[in-house]
């Protein structure tokens, strides 16, 4: 059984866009993992974020891995647009693809790593037959779309499912969790089973982010077992 990762994604979202590359520069210094990016259509969420333009801005700076999540209808149309300009793990949201095997090997075709994501109401059942063809699965801790929202509780459980799917058929599967992590429930995060901690308010409304990522990172990595 692989020891569990313990990686931590700012979140852009939460960014000051005014200022993106100082809030870049930060993340490239400090000791987080990977960036995390939110691509929003309009369509697949109540908003919209931002599009290739500010995304090649960043891939420009970035140093880091550069984690992409699609909440769009239709991915299939931009994955290519999406490596080419750096992308390096692309996640599309289950509910947004008809034909979801096909999208995964698509994005594996590109070079790229493959991630799934599942709404709060979509249950972890729903991955059975992908879990074996996935680097990721994204579970969302709230209704996605926007940033600073209360995390549910209910994402403890769909980690432990989600791990049991995932133990002796996928063992090096990462699983992230996104929506209203912080601080205070990390450490929980972590000993259910989560890989990959995505923090978008805590981390950038904090006065001190680049402390904000140290202290997401320090969560005891050590006591955690599966
Ligand atoms: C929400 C996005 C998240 C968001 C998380 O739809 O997928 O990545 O930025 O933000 P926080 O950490 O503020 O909940
Ligand atoms: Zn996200």
């Amino acid at each position: 059984m692989p020891k569990r990762k313990h990686l931590v994604a700012p979140s852009v979202l939460s960014a000051d866009f005014a200022h993106l590359y100082d809030d870049v520069a930060m993340v490239n210094q400090s000791e987080a993992d990977w960036f995390h990016v939110d691509i929003m259509d309009g369509v697949f969420v109540p908003n919209i974020s931002f599009g290739f333009p500010v995304l090649a801005s960043i891939a420009h700076y970035a140093k880091k891995p550069l984690d992409v999540h699609l909440m769009i209808v239709d991915p299939d149309r931009y994955l290519e647009q999406f490596q080419a300009i750096g992308a390096d793990n692309i996640t599309v949201h289950a509910e947004a693809c008809t034909h979801l095997n096909r999208t995964v090997q698509s994005i594996r075709e590109l070079g790229c790593t493959a991630g799934v994501a599942i709404n709060p109401a979509t249950p972890v059942s729903h991955l059975h037959e992908i879990v074996e063809d996935v680097d990721v699965v994204l579970l969302m801790s709230v209704n996605p779309g926007f940033g600073g929202q209360k995390f549910i509780e209910s994402t403890y459980r769909k980690i432990r499912e989600l791990r049991d799917l995932a133990t002796g058929r996928n063992d090096n599967l990462l699983i992230e969790i996104d929506g209203g992590v912080s601080s205070h429930n990390a450490l929980a995060l972590l000993k259910a089973g989560a890989d990959v901690l995505v923090a978008g308010n805590s981390i950038f409304s904090d006065k001190n982010p680049t402390h904000a990522i140290a202290e997401l990172k320090r969560m005891a990595p050590d006591v955690i077992s599966v």
